[in-house]
């Protein structure tokens, strides 16, 4: 079996590892949790962990436990970076949430540990795995959509805050919407286009509401902010271009007036087709003369009950699956750090141009 160190046992380590690991039984047992809130530890290793899982409040011992394989890293933006770098230095496999690193310069040193470790390192991009994201990255592969040179990356809440955790504090997470949720739609644009290689980036955010806008006067849909605390953007967009002439959009948003909302999506134009993901994923192209709009069905197919194979698996347990083949030499991560470093490089240098009002280029 492959024992598996928990780093953070907060939101998205019970939303999505915990219970994507219990399906990974067959190979996997969960040995060691560790959260500063001594509390989620203990709560994680008593409904996922094996009878003996241990509770630590300091990663760097449960890093010591030489029988432990696999490091999930599900703490906040910042600490991500020191973490995988000592769990790739104690010779761990590592899956680190999103995104990568709040800057390029400690995704960079994310990078040089694991290269310099030999060992995996991955990002919970999970989108990428959605059955829509799947089917038109095949499409894309495949060239249906020709050169693909505009492309948008979309994730735009109304009102959506997150107010659990430290979402809302820079110095913790690095950022607001853009880094938290812009940065799912802008590694599905790049993945998707295939392109890594970016040339100028220009970026504005803003601060509106999030310190405007008092409690019983916010409409959020993950309850209700402190404005006084409240110290990221809103929101920020980003106009990107790529080395072979390729433009990307970037559209992010925790709280925008705006009714055209959207999560983790990309919109992209190539010379042979156009994709979007809003109402399902739609093709459109020419077809006989006329304009014609393809939408394949991308629900999970239901298939039929008992029988094995029947359902398609969900984004998160494709992520999961994948990175515990990867570890068993059977195939390779859903996410290559080199592309999650790409992502981390671009949203900075729409932080840093919407800071200085300069061009930023590369
Ligand atoms: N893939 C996704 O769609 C998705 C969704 C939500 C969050 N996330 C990412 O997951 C990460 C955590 O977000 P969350 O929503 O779970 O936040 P959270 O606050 O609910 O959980 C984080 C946990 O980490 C613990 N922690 C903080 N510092 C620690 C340290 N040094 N050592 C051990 N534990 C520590 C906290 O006490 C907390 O329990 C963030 O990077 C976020 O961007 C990803």
């Amino acid at each position: 079996m492959i024992k598996v160190g928990i780093i953070g046992c907060g939101g998205i380590a019970n939303a999505k590892h915990l219970p994507a690991l219990s399906h990974q039984a067959h190979r996997v047992e969960i040995v060691a949790f560790c959260d500063i809130i001594k509390e989620r530890a203990e709560k994680a290793a008593k409904e996922y962990g094996t009878p003996d899982a241990k509770v630590y409040t300091d990663y760097k011992e449960l890093l010591q436990d030489e029988s432990i394989r696999t490091i999930h890293v599900l703490t906040p933006n910042v600490s991500h970076c020191e973490i995988t770098v000592a769990a790739l230095e104690a010779g761990k496999d590592v899956i680190c949430e999103k995104p990568m690193a709040a800057t390029p310069a400690d995704a960079q040193k994310m990078l040089d540990a694991q290269k310099k470790s030999g060992h995996i390192l991955t990002i919970g991009y999970q989108n990428r795995c959605r059955q829509d994201s799947l089917t038109l990255k095949k499409m894309c592969d495949d060239g249906e959509l020709g050169e693909i040179y505009f492309a948008k990356a979309q994730a735009i809440r109304r009102r959506g805050v997150p107010t659990w955790g430290v979402f809302p504090n820079k110095a913790l997470q690095g950022g607001g919407p853009l880094i938290d949720i812009g940065t799912h739609s802008l590694d599905l644009t790049l993945w998707m286009m295939n392109n890594y290689k970016p040339k100028s980036v220009m970026g504005a955010s803003f601060q509106k509401l999030g310190r405007l806008l008092q409690p019983g006067d916010q409409g959020n849909t993950m309850g209700v902010w402190d404005p006084n605390t409240y110290e990221v953007e809103d929101s920020a967009f980003g106009f990107v271009t790529m080395e072979n002439g390729a433009v990307i959009v970037i559209e992010a948003a925790w709280a925008l007036n705006t009714l055209e909302v959207c999560e983790a999506l990309t919109q992209l134009c190539g010379t042979k087709a156009g994709a979007d993901m809003k109402d399902g994923l739609r093709i459109n192209k020419i077809m006989y003369d006329k304009q014609t709009v393809i939408k394949p069905d991308c629900r999970t197919p239901k298939g039929v009950d008992f029988f094995a194979g029947a359902s398609a698996k969900s984004a998160e347990d494709t992520e999961c699956e994948a990175f515990y083949d990867a570890v068993e030499g059977k195939g390779s991560p859903v996410v290559k750090p080199e592309e999650a470093f790409v992502v981390t490089q671009i949203l900075d240098a729409v932080y840093r141009s919407a800071e200085s009002g300069q061009l930023i280029t590369f």
